[in-house]
């Protein structure tokens, strides 16, 4: 009986990962959900339409760090130290105020049911659609992460610097072919970036001294004059020509020599990559299928870890002491 207890106890407040995640997970427990995050979504678009790309951005920084499970949006805790200060995030990741406001009105219409993860996967593919790209359907039930690892995002985040062969190899780790990369790089058809990371490509490729030599001319020229050395290195520029609309834009700018980030420039200029690029420059629709594929293969990852649905997303859910008297726990035994 006691054991019982324990195990039902459990059940209620952490459930044992991998889920098995498919369309239509809410359809009973709330089916509103979808369009509950829509509507926020379209919201925000209107306030501010950069805050779209910010959010889609999730998907990518929390799905590569343990599986999509929210972990990226854990604050710091004196005991945990979070992600979001994590290398590539810090002074970076943006809109997180947009994702309270989903979670706000989904708690509101269907209290403790949807998962800050889900969240996360509903909102990226709603900010690609919404910005004129493709539409896809979701796969949901995904729980939140009890945990954040800072040290395991500094690990594995590339850098604005790496080259085509490096995210070649980081991809395939997560089973992602040549073809997902480029096509999720396409993410970068909406969005900005920050000075800080272009300096050393505008500055100093490679420790050479030197601009990369991929880069235009007349586009270097705009972007020494948008970051000169002295620049408040948080001042941000476009990561493709049309910043605010997702279309393939951003792969006929890297064709030009135009691409912001390295990471992009280099999709063109080494053979791997390149033909992606050429076909996705010349065929929309072609890269809207593949980005849209590349989306859904990277929402499958999955850290098989316990996990919950948050009621805030930003912080674990507090634990019950009957829970810790039970388990033999303590306040300090878990992660908050
Ligand atoms: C392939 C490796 C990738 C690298 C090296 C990379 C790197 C970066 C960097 C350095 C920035 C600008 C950050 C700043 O300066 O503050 C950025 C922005 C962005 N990234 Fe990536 N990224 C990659 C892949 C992805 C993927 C797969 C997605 C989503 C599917 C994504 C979505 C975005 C978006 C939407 C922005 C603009 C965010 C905003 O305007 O707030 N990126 N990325
Ligand atoms: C690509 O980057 C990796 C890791 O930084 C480096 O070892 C390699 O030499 C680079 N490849 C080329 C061809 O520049
Ligand atoms: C990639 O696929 C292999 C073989 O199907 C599987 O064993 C592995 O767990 C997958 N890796 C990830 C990160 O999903
Ligand atoms: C350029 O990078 C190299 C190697 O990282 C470094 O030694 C050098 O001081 C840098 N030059 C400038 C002008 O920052
Ligand atoms: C960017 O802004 C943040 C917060 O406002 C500040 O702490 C940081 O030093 C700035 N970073 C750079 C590179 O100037």
């Amino acid at each position: 009986m006691f054991t019982m207890m324990i195990f039902i106890i459990n059940t209620i407040l952490v459930t044992s990962s991998p889920s098995i995640l498919r369309p239509g997970f809410y359809s009973k427990t709330c089916p509103k959900a979808e369009t509950i995050v829509r509507d926020v979504m379209k919201k925000a678009l209107l306030k501010e339409p950069r805050s779209l790309a910010s959010v889609m951005r999730f998907q990518f920084h929390d799905c590569f760090v343990n599986g999509c499970d929210a972990s990226m949006l854990l604050d710091d805790t004196p005991t945990m130290l979070g992600e979001k200060l994590a290398l590539s995030n810090i002074n970076s990741l943006r809109s997180f105020e947009v994702v309270d406001k989903v979670k706000e009105a989904l708690e509101k219409a269907c209290p403790g049911v949807v998962s800050c993860a889900d969240i996360i996967i509903m909102a990226s593919r709603d900010a690609v659609a919404l910005t004129g790209g493709p539409d896809w359907e979701v796969k949901l039930g995904r729980l939140d992460s009890l945990t954040a690892s800072q040290e395991d995002s500094n690990n594995i985040m590339p850098s604005p610097r790496a080259n085509a062969t490096a995210l070649i190899t980081l991809f395939k780790k997560y089973n992602l072919s040549v073809k997902d990369l480029v096509a999720l790089s396409g993410s970068h058809s909406i969005g900005q970036g920050r000075c800080f990371s272009i300096m050393f490509r505008l500055y100093n490729q490679s420790g050479s001294g030197k601009p990369d030599p991929a880069i235009d001319p007349h586009f270097r020229a705009e972007l020494d004059k948008l970051c000169p050395l002295d620049v408040d290195q948080n001042k941000t520029g476009n990561l493709d020509a049309t910043p605010v609309i997702f279309d393939n834009q951003y792969f006929k700018d890297l064709v030009g020599g135009r691409g912001f980030l390295n990471s992009d420039q280099t999709l063109y200029t080494f053979p791997q990559t390149r033909g992606f690029v050429k076909l996705y420059s010349e065929d929309q629709k072609k890269f809207f299928e593949a980005f849209a594929e590349g989306m859904v293969k990277m929402g499958d990852l999955q850290s098989g870890r316990p996990g919950e649905v948050r009621k805030n997303c930003r912080v674990v859910n507090p634990r019950p002491a009957h829970f810790l008297i039970e388990n033999n726990l303590q306040d300090s035994d878990l992660p908050m």
